[in-house]
């Protein structure tokens, strides 16, 4: 594989080998192994344009428990600020040999285009409400770990679906790896026509809480919507769909719940849901160093190496 744009990318073959080796990878860090030579030699890029925590500091930390030389670059202090565009900013950088350039984009489709220029393999790491592939990973791979299996198990993304990029490759993979996808949330938020992406609308928490076995839930992206217009309010949404200790207390006794981050306290969650056994949110970060340290190999062409090495 040469570049990870869309979460379609990747086979079902392909997911059961970072699946497998992502467990590995845990197993090391949490042993306390955390060098390896895997990517020695190799140089990884993070030029993000949007802000980020956990993305741009995973695959930072990945590269280099991996070996690589890493380079992050910000937009807001880069030679963007001077006019250059996105385009001449990436063959400049490509210039200096990196193999990889994770990169984080406000507009749907820039990974696509961005590749055609330049030699080094792209992951995006979320390109506008479109995709955020390696998020998708980790969360299949985090509900893996509780479950075994997705095969018939019912997933309902919650919150602003239509802006999120997570529920997009989230949906797509699940449904790859044999789940039933539902989605649920404002009618402003919720896209037009979810057959598109192959989920099912639900009408009321109720419904949610009877059926799912998972819960993805999902901030208000309000940096993509205009501030002044948004229906429901952070206080209404909280009111009328923020998951609370009363909502929690109506889910079977199964279901777990998951969050890509940033989560907002108070409004599409509160304390009781963060501190719940039956938050896997903070899981999901750990898993995504491990996937994103596979995903930096598999695209570096040494996945072999970090077989050897991870045993
Ligand atoms: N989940 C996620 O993409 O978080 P960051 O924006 O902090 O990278």
């Amino acid at each position: 594989m040469k570049h990870l744009i869309s979460i379609e990318d990747v086979s079902k073959e392909q997911f059961q080998e970072v699946y497998k080796l992502s467990q590995q990878v845990k197993k090391a860090l949490k042993e306390d192994r955390k060098k390896f030579s895997v990517l020695r030699g190799k140089c990884v890029v993070n030029l993000f344009f949007e802000p980020s925590t956990r993305t741009r500091s995973s695959f930072e930390k990945a590269g280099k428990f991996l070996s690589a030389d890493v380079i992050n670059i910000s937009a807001s202090v880069s030679s963007v600020k001077k006019g250059e565009s996105l385009i001449d900013t990436l063959k400049n950088l490509d210039m200096m040999h990196p193999d990889v350039i994770v990169l984080r984009h406000p507009c749907e489709g820039a990974p696509y285009t961005v590749k055609n220029h330049i030699n080094a393999s792209v992951v995006n790491a979320g390109d506008g409400r479109r995709e955020h592939p390696t998020q998708a990973l980790l969360d299949a791979i985090t509900l893996l770990e509780r479950f075994g299996t997705l095969e018939g198990k019912k997933i309902t993304i919650m919150g602003d679906i239509v802006n999120s990029r997570v529920a997009r490759s989230d949906a797509l993979l699940f449904r790859k790896l044999g789940a039933e996808v539902f989605i649920y949330g404002p009618s402003p938020m919720m896209p037009r026509f979810p057959q598109a992406l192959g989920v099912k609308k639900l009408n009321s928490f109720e419904e949610v809480a009877e059926l799912s076995d998972v819960i993805i839930l999902l901030r208000i992206q309000l940096e993509r919507q205009n501030a002044k217009k948004v229906f429901p309010s952070l206080r209404e949404y909280a009111e009328l769909f923020g998951v609370n200790r009363k909502r929690l207390g109506m889910l079977k006794p199964e279901t777990v719940i998951l969050h890509p981050g940033p989560f907002n306290r108070g409004v599409e969650l509160n304390n009781d849901v963060v501190t719940s056994e039956r938050s896997l949110i903070f899981n999901q970060v750990e898993t995504g160093l491990a996937v994103r340290m596979v995903v930096l190999s598999l695209l570096c062409g040494r996945l072999e190496k970090l077989k050897e090495e991870i045993h």
